[in-house]
């Protein structure tokens, strides 16, 4: 590895200054991407290695030496093409047949094969670690059951959530049960992607912050802890070396303390509700962090960027030191941004969270 800054700050270790990557780093924001994706549908990228490589090394080429990590250019959304159900995006994700009651349960596959339904995206990570050429990390990913579970129920994006939250009230043990299913696909899936060259796994909880603490703690925090234990215990069973693994439980600030303790992840996403300080003080140094600045402050212009980030990197610093700590925003870059306004984010990061620079 020419750059190792991610693994090293994913332990925990001091580095010379954060590594810094960014949720959604190659998408519509950037013209290269546009561009492929005038010719081509979504999941067609998806499903086709080159294209994914392609679009995964976008970024990398285009901000070499500022960034820090590659993911590989996939969706969350494969997971319940996987199980049999069909997904559109046309522009947001579509379900046409969504799951209305526990009966449609049974339209699922029951022995989702990983390799023959996601052998594409083991490929296209393959692919991507050759191309890359150890210039930096690949982060593999995939989303968590909860945030699976309301696309699959809602058929949709959702303001209201309430298709899913009238399920987890109905009918509690059904919701455990799907629940369950969709974390041992995820296990699956995730060990395969390990196997294929990632690095490091990402798992994307964005709808934790929907739940009520209670709820988030009895629906989705089990199988985020299935999904931690069962894919170290399988990597473990087949002698290949654990990767580090993020959790990012958007909106779930309130359940940091015990996602250190108890949730098996080695490093915890942060979305920008939260003050970094703060979120340290209730992790100890049990696990890394990630995050977290708001996505929008890419909006605000070269001088709230700096300010923002400067004053983000003195949050995080522990006695001035970069210590466990990944850079990211609080959630997914949006497509207005101006691709030279995120380089000066990676440049301001670069200098303010250099363990030298004075805070
Ligand atoms: O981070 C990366 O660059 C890797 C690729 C990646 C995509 N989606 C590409 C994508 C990752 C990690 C995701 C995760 C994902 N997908 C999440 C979890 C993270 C989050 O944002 O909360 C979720 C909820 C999805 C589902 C999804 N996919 C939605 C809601 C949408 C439409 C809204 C939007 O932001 O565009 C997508 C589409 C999607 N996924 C695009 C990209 C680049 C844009 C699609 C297009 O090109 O038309």
């Amino acid at each position: 590895m020419k750059n190792d800054l991610l693994l090293r700050a994913a332990r925990g270790e001091e580095t010379e200054h954060a590594p810094v990557w960014v949720m959604r780093q190659a998408g519509r924001y950037l013209p290269e991407f546009r561009s492929v994706r005038a010719t081509h549908e979504f999941f067609e990228i998806c499903r086709t290695p080159d294209l994914a490589t392609e679009i995964t090394l976008q970024p990398i080429r285009r901000y070499t030496g500022l960034i820090d990590a590659s993911i590989i250019f996939s969706d969350i959304l494969v997971i319940p093409q996987a199980m049999g159900m069909e997904v559109l995006m046309n522009p947001g994700p579509h379900f046409p047949d969504p799951l209305n009651t526990p009966e449609d349960i049974a339209k699922l596959s029951k022995d989702v094969d990983v390799n023959q339904e996601l052998g594409y995206v083991f490929k296209a990570i393959t692919q991507t670690r050759l191309a890359l050429d150890g210039e930096v990390p690949l982060i593999g990913f995939c989303g968590a059951p909860w945030t699976l579970f309301v696309y699959m129920v809602e058929g949709g994006g959702s303001k209201t959530l309430q298709k899913s939250k009238s399920w987890l009230l109905k009918w509690p043990e059904e919701s455990k049960a799907l629940l369950v299913r969709i974390a041992d696909v995820c296990v699956e899936y995730l060990v395969g992607q390990v196997k294929a060259g990632a690095q490091l796994l990402q798992i994307f909880d964005s709808n934790a912050g929907e739940l009520a603490p209670h709820h988030f703690a009895e629906f989705s925090v089990p199988t985020l802890q299935r999904i931690s234990a069962g894919v170290r215990s399988k990597l473990a069973e087949e002698n290949i070396p654990a990767v580090p693994m993020t959790l990012f439980a958007k909106g779930a600030n309130h359940a940091l303390g015990f996602l250190a303790e108890h949730s098996g992840y080695d490093v915890l996403g942060l979305d920008w509700c939260i003050e970094p300080s703060k979120a340290r003080a209730l992790v100890g140094d049990k696990v890394a962090l990630q995050g977290n600045l708001d996505p929008n402050t890419l909006y605000g212009g070269k001088e709230a960027i700096e300010r923002e980030v400067k004053r983000m990197c003195e949050s995080f610093k522990v006695g001035g030191k970069t210590k466990g700590w990944i850079a990211n925003l609080g959630h997914g870059i949006t497509p207005g941004v101006d691709p030279e306004d995120l380089r000066w984010f990676f440049e301001c990061m670069q200098k303010y969270s250099a363990t030298a620079s004075s805070k």
